[in-house]
């Protein structure tokens, strides 16, 4: 990935692939990489670690929206959507985001830590060595606490990196007693200093949609938040447009989503700093269309693709097939998916030092059993990867399995 452009679109032939290759990792981080050969006559004295036949590989996967810290099922849901009952008729019957919230109230902060960090290896396993990790499931200040504490407690817990975001806006409660302007207005005021006391994150997220809260609702909690020093990063354009005009005006490190957007949004998205995050995941999920990835790269935007691994929309929770298959149908080169998971998605989350095999980063990487690179994508996300190194170490590897 080194050398290729954060924007735009990106051809095959670009890749700077090192055919017999080796890297140097010092301390977690790589400190060399080149032709093995030339690197073994250089440095002496070195421990040696050699793959035994051809591999590929790539810098350790990133997911940069995830929703894997919860309680219960939507089973149901899904059954009642694909059994053609509407959105209304499945809230009705008790589910939705607010069945997942009653959900992960009544479960203990052990338990969230618990089956976050199952979800987080699962995920590690498949390549997935920086995964970010958002609340949203709580919806008043114990609750949204008791998950980012978990969270946070479940980064100390696995080899992969856990990158916490509050999403106190992803919907307003329906036990809240108010507007949803008061309760915007009572968590940055009363949840964001503590989430900056105990350093339990630095970004903020908010669902904007008409289920959830208005570009109007969201403007001073927003405000807020970047006068506090936060990120910002935006559910945005997922059913109805709105999302990415909130997310340029507000400088956010991302928009995610993005199904609904039309040519007015991709102009403006490809025209800010603002990170196009497409979420297959949910797509599959929901039966819907996919983010107008190709536009968006044509456009000049820089695309990143997330799973949005959730127990609502987007159950599957595999990374590696979802972009192969957004690949498929959006028309994306190997390079531009490849870059999606990896500096791509580092860059929505303000990551600079992962996502590239590349001197002074970090040593994330992962191999793939295969003399082909293009073999990865081909079997669309079946092929997975034998070994996984986080941090230098290695994290996982399928031959003692
Ligand atoms: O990213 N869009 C809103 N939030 C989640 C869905 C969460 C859920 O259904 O539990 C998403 O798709
Ligand atoms: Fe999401």
């Amino acid at each position: 990935m080194t050398g290729l452009s954060l924007n735009g679109p990106i051809a095959d032939e670009a890749l700077p692939i090192l055919p017999d290759a080796g890297i140097i990792v010092d301390n977690g981080n790589i400190h060399a990489i080149g032709s093995f050969e030339a690197l073994r006559a250089t440095h002496g004295g070195i421990q040696v670690h050699v793959l035994k036949g051809d591999h590929v590989c790539l810098p350790g996967l990133v997911d940069a929206h995830t929703h894997i810290c919860f309680a219960g099922s939507r089973a149901k849901d899904y059954a009642m959507r694909n059994a053609g009952k509407s959105y209304l008729e499945i809230a009705k019957a008790g589910g939705g985001i607010w069945d997942t919230v009653t959900q992960t109230r009544k479960a203990t902060q052990a338990t969230l830590t618990s089956r976050t960090k199952k979800l987080a290896t699962r995920h590690l396993k498949n390549g997935v060595t920086t995964l970010e990790v958002k609340s949203g499931y709580g919806l008043s200040i114990e609750e949204e606490l008791k998950m980012l504490r978990a969270i946070k407690e479940a980064d100390s817990l696995v080899a992969a990196d856990l990158i916490p975001t509050c999403l106190a806006a992803h919907m307003l409660p329906k036990d809240y007693e108010g507007s949803a302007t008061a309760y915007l207005g009572e968590m940055a005021e009363k949840l964001f200093p503590i989430l900056q006391e105990e350093e339990l994150t630095n970004r903020i997220d908010a669902f904007i949609e008409e289920s959830a809260f208005s570009k109007k609702a969201i403007a001073p909690y927003f405000q807020k938040a970047k006068e506090m020093g936060f990120d910002i990063t935006v559910h945005a354009d997922q059913f109805s447009t709105s999302g990415s005009e909130v997310a340029v005006q507000f400088g956010a490190i991302s928009a995610d989503h993005l199904e609904a957007s039309t040519d007015t949004e991709i102009a403006l998205l490809a025209k800010s700093d603002v990170i196009a995050t497409a979420l297959p995941g949910a797509s599959l999920g929901l039966g819907c269309n996919f983010t107008p990835a190709r536009k968006l790269l044509d456009a000049g935007g820089a695309l990143a693709i997330a799973s949005d691994h959730n127990p609502g929309s987007a159950p599957m929770g595999d990374l590696l097939t979802q972009a192969a298959i957004l690949g498929a149908f959006e028309k994306l080169s190997n390079a531009e998916v490849l870059a999606g998971i990896t500096f791509r998605a580092a860059a929505a989350l303000k990551l600079a030092d992962r996502g590239k095999l590349k001197q002074g980063l970090l040593a994330d990487f992962c191999a793939f059993h295969s003399d082909d690179y293009r073999e990865i994508l081909y079997s669309q996300g079946n092929f997975k990867p034998c070994m996984v190194w986080k941090n230098g170490e290695l994290a996982f590897d399928k031959h003692s399995h």
